[in-house]
């Protein structure tokens, strides 16, 4: 009996062990699933919102659909509601007939000595005369005792077919007992052969047989015919409503194709023309609205073309006059100065005022030929004439040169000026450029530091070297950022004028980090100080693809030389704090990080 001791597992863990494995394959199905749904649900997003033609389509054939489906219940309900009609007006008819005859044989029948007699030509009445003859499912018979018949002879029920007296509802019953000279009817349904429900007309009349009192007739007629009726005309709704759907959907898709063929066309031809090619133009055939568009459109790109060519011709005019200006005070210059030179070493032997006004000339000729010089650069640039010489440098070479070029006016404004630099800082640049593009920076961060540090940070990475330099003086203010590399721009005009440089010089070395294919960038906060920071490939045509150190405060790294300028020493890196919202950031060159 050791069998026995074992549990029968009731019927909740039996559906726990079945269903289990069942529901893990379910789940496991359903995340399968799951990835494949959100996908498909995004491409539809997606083409939903990036094609105006699917957009168009699939509206007007849902809204078709909409309306088929409206026009076809309505259109379903009006049909069927008159072949009800139809039926129940020929089934009262057929029913009243019939009852008639009934009534007139049992008038005139002389079987009436027993209910069983009266009985058996009931039965003869019903199944021969009354119901449908042989296969003929037409019509069924029920021929009943009222209900309120009193009298004490009984004659027997009779059916035809599978009608009979529990089918009859009892309010029909009831409503033939009470109004015995009306015909009463009712919708019902009854089972077909096959077993399907099908909606029948029950119509129900009193009959007086002689001894036996009243007895109903109810006579059932299954509305089949109309049901198949109905089902064809379904099934046609349902095949004409999709092949009206589709067709919809086809006209949908030729005339909006017809629309956005031209418009993808017009994009196309938009951003040709954005992109510089300013010959290309749209096609407009007709006269038709697609046809003015392309008109417009094209007067607009040719009206655009002239503005830019008038522009660029005036651009090039400017450009050739400054060189030619430029060029031609070279000559007149060189002369102006050797007699300013004369007059400036011979200055001890005037008065006073004339030594000054020598000394005046001799300075205002230098910033003259600095101007001359940056301006002849500046034309080269447009010109197109500039060309790069690059050779592999380390960067901390002409950081060190443009310091020992600010050395003086570092010394006079009292500036440190520190260099640190970390790793390989060999880059393929033009060394010459590049100190002059140092030079501006360093001396710019002295003459706007109001005497206090600079730091220089040089820095590399895999793919660029970085030099950034950063004052803690009068900073930039909001927007100025990318101010100061256009041309003659200058924070405070009337000082520079007499004191300052010319506001060529960032223009220039944007010129010249742009040559690197490099960028030139600028932060500043009032009060706070700048820093620019020169990012250069590490070589000719390598795309940068980050700049080795932060623009606005440059980590500090570890010193490299022995003092350049200055009194200071060369510890102090750019690690201020974070940069607070009202700083003035801008980038300038052939990528933006
Ligand atoms: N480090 C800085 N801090 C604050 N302002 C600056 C700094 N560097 C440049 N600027 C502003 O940008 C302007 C343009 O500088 P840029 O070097 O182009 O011209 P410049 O120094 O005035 O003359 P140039 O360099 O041609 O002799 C300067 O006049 C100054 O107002
Ligand atoms: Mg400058």
């Amino acid at each position: 009996m050791t069998g026995s001791a074992r549990p029968h597992p009731g019927p909740t863990s039996r559906l726990k062990e079945a269903g289990g494995p069942v529901l893990d394959v379910a789940r496991r199905a359903a995340r399968g699933v799951r990835p494949a749904v959100v996908s498909a649900a995004r491409a539809l997003r997606h083409t939903w919102r990036a094609s105006l033609q699917f957009r168009v389509v699939t509206t007007t054939m849902l809204l078709g659909l909409l309306v088929i489906v409206l026009l076809g219940s309505y259109l379903y309900q009006s049909i069927s509601n008159g072949l009800e009609e139809d039926r129940v007006s020929t089934a009262t008819q057929e029913a009243s007939r019939l009852a008639t005859e009934a009534q007139q044989a049992f008038d005139a029948t002389d079987s009436t000595e027993s209910a069983a007699q009266l009985g058996l030509f009931a039965r003869d009445l019903v199944q021969q005369k009354l119901a449908s003859p042989g296969a003929d499912a037409s019509r069924q018979v029920v021929f009943t005792r009222s209900l309120n018949n009193n009298s004490r002879t009984f004659v027997a029920t009779v059916c035809s077919d599978e009608a009979c007296l529990p089918s009859i509802p009892d309010d029909l019953r009831a409503a033939v007992s009470e109004n015995p000279r009306r015909q009463q009817y009712k919708l019902t349904s009854i089972s077909d052969a096959a077993g399907a429900t099908v909606p029948a007309v029950l119509v129900g009349s009193q009959i007086e047989l002689p001894v036996a009192g009243a007895y109903d007739l109810y006579f059932l007629f299954p509305m089949q015919r109309e049901e198949q009726t109905l089902e064809i005309i379904t099934n046609t709704f349902a095949f004409g409503g999709v092949a009206l759907v589709l067709l919809v959907g086809a006209v949908a898709f030729v005339v909006t194709r017809q629309v956005v063929i031209p418009v993808r066309r017009a994009a196309v031809v938009a951003e040709r023309l954005s992109s510089g090619k300013l010959n290309e133009r749209m096609r407009s055939r007709g006269e038709d609205d697609l046809a003015m568009l392309g008109k417009s459109f094209n007067e607009m790109a040719d009206s655009l073309q002239s503005q830019i060519r008038q522009l660029e011709g005036l651009s090039r005019v400017q450009q050739r006059f400054v060189s030619d200006v430029s060029h031609e005070l070279r000559t007149p210059l060189t002369t102006i100065r050797m007699a300013a030179d004369l007059l400036h070493d011979s200055r001890q032997t005037f008065d006073p005022v004339a030594s000054r006004s020598a000394e005046l000339l001799h300075n205002e000729l230098d910033r003259f030929e600095e101007l001359l010089a940056d301006l002849l650069e500046i034309s080269r640039f447009d010109a197109g004439a500039a060309a790069l010489d690059a050779e592999p440098t380390d960067l901390r070479d002409p950081v060190v040169r443009a310091v020992e070029a600010a050395r003086g006016i570092a010394e006079r404004r009292g500036s440190q000026v520190t260099v640190t630099a970390e790793g390989d800082c060999v880059a393929e640049v033009d060394s010459r450029r590049v100190e002059r593009i140092l030079r501006n920076l360093v001396v710019n961060a002295v003459e706007h530091g109001e005497g206090k540090p600079v730091e220089i940070i040089v820095a590399g990475n895999e793919s660029a070297v970085a030099v950034a330099v950063r004052d803690h003086g009068v900073g930039l203010r909001p927007g100025e950022a990318a101010l100061v590399f256009n041309r003659f721009w200058r924070a405070d005009p009337a000082r520079a004028r007499t004191t300052g440089g010319t506001g060529l010089g960032l223009a220039i070395s944007l010129e010249d980090a742009r040559l690197h294919d490099g960028w030139l960038q600028a932060w500043g906060e009032p009060g706070v100080g700048s820093c620019f920071r020169l990012t250069l490939p590490r070589r000719t045509g390598m795309p940068i693809d980050e700049a080795p150190l932060p623009l606005e405060t440059p980590t500090q790294t570890s010193p490299v030389r022995p003092s350049a300028a200055g009194a200071g020493s060369r510890s102090a890196g750019c690690t201020d704090g974070p940069v607070p919202r009202s700083s003035s950031v801008a980038d300038h060159g052939s990528r933006q990080p």
